[in-house]
């Protein structure tokens, strides 16, 4: 049975669930059965290390992902941000229904949107946000938003001057001044926030808490809870990749823009999330990249004599809808040149909904 369009706008109600519904079932998709390496990880980057920048560089060329410690994130914060997402979670379908998502925002509960590009789905619930938490806060605790909303708030301006500190070493790490990246305001920026929760499985053989995918941010900063695992990325080694908890590291992905904007120096990661029957797991992402409307395309400078720009310009918002039309292929949309060809890797084949190209719905980023 297909899911309808309702289920791909409010989530299942998780909880009492005692096995994973056919509506559920990923068990035969190349999304859930590819193997897992163990003898590899995720490169860990001490911010105040005076290798910082090259070790960022390495890090941005073989996995297109790291996890970074002494960034300047007050632990205290990572745990109080945990806490009021599972506070949030851990309301009754009713009290989160309130604030579920409408068809024309971007805010609120509900399933991610790349959903819909896929007939079966996911083992997770999500709260997007892009700006003020109040009014939604507000609806579901209207005497006690404040400590829901006061964390929420210090989190992102927090999170946006390490996504400004980081973005600042990536372009060092690939020679850039801050002349050469004259599109990029580090004054000005944009930011989309999710709360992610993956509840406890029956049975995670059967499902997944989010596809594979990249993002289409320029970078993605990612605090995921300490206690279980969940997350995973394509390695160099094309197998999946645990990214271990570490309680107090952030992990940071390189996403499309970045890939655009280095002409293919830098590869966006392949990543997705795993379930658990034990532990009901929380991940905090912070997708940041330039104001909205802003082009971007290769940098002159990272195009080798002899070589040609890979893609054409882009804005993040132009991207963002073709991503939620094209999904795995829109950097082949953007590509110049370009002939998008259908099944030709790792991330779909199978689960996937017919493309509905007359729907252009952003994508989570
Ligand atoms: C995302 C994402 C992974 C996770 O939200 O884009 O990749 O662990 N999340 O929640
Ligand atoms: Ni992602």
């Amino acid at each position: 049975m297909s899911p309808t369009e309702l289920d791909h706008l409010v989530p299942m109600d998780f909880k009492n669930v005692v096995q994973v519904p056919d509506s559920h079932t990923w068990l035969d998709s190349p999304c859930i059965n590819n193997s897992c390496s163990i003898d590899e990880s995720v490169p860990l980057i001490d911010l105040e290390d005076p290798q910082a920048v090259e070790k960022i560089k390495m890090a941005c060329e073989n996995w297109g992902v790291f996890q970074v410690t002494n960034h300047g994130i007050p632990m205290e914060l990572l745990a109080q941000i945990e806490h009021q997402a599972r506070r949030f979670f851990d309301l009754t379908r009713e009290e989160k229904l309130l604030t579920l998502r409408s068809p024309d925002s971007p805010n609120g509960y509900g399933i991610i949107p790349i959903s819909r590009t896929f007939n079966t789905l996911m083992w997770m619930e999500g709260f997007t946000l892009s700006g003020s938490p109040l009014e939604l806060a507000r609806r579901v605790w209207p005497n006690d938003y404040s400590p829901f909303c006061t964390v929420i708030e210090d989190y992102q301006e927090q999170m946006m001057g390490l996504a400004v500190k980081i973005t600042s070493l990536i372009f060092k790490s690939l020679g850039l001044s801050g002349e050469d990246v004259e599109w990029f305001d580090l004054k000005s920026t944009e930011a989309f926030f999710h709360l992610n929760s993956y509840p406890r499985c029956p049975d995670p053989t059967r499902a997944l808490g989010m596809v594979p995918h990249t993002d289409s941010s320029l970078i993605t900063l990612l605090y995921q809870s300490s206690t279980n695992r969940g997350l995973q990325v394509y390695g160099p080694n094309l197998k999946w990749v645990d990214v271990e908890p570490i309680s107090n590291a952030i992990v940071v992905n390189v996403s499309d823009l970045l890939q655009i904007y280095s002409n293919d120096q830098f590869k966006s990661v392949v990543h997705r999330a795993i379930v658990s029957e034990a532990q009901h797991r929380i991940s905090v992402v912070y997708f940041f990249g330039p104001k909205i409307d802003v082009n971007i395309s290769s940098s002159p400078k990272l195009i080798k004599d002899g070589d040609f720009p890979i893609y054409r310009p882009v804005s993040w918002k132009e991207y963002r809808e073709i991503k939620g039309v094209h999904f795995d292929k829109a950097l082949e949309v953007v590509r110049f040149n370009s002939v998008v060809v259908e099944n030709a890797n790792v991330l779909t084949s199978g689960n996937e909904a017919p493309l509905d190209g007359g729907k252009v719905e952003a994508l989570e980023a």
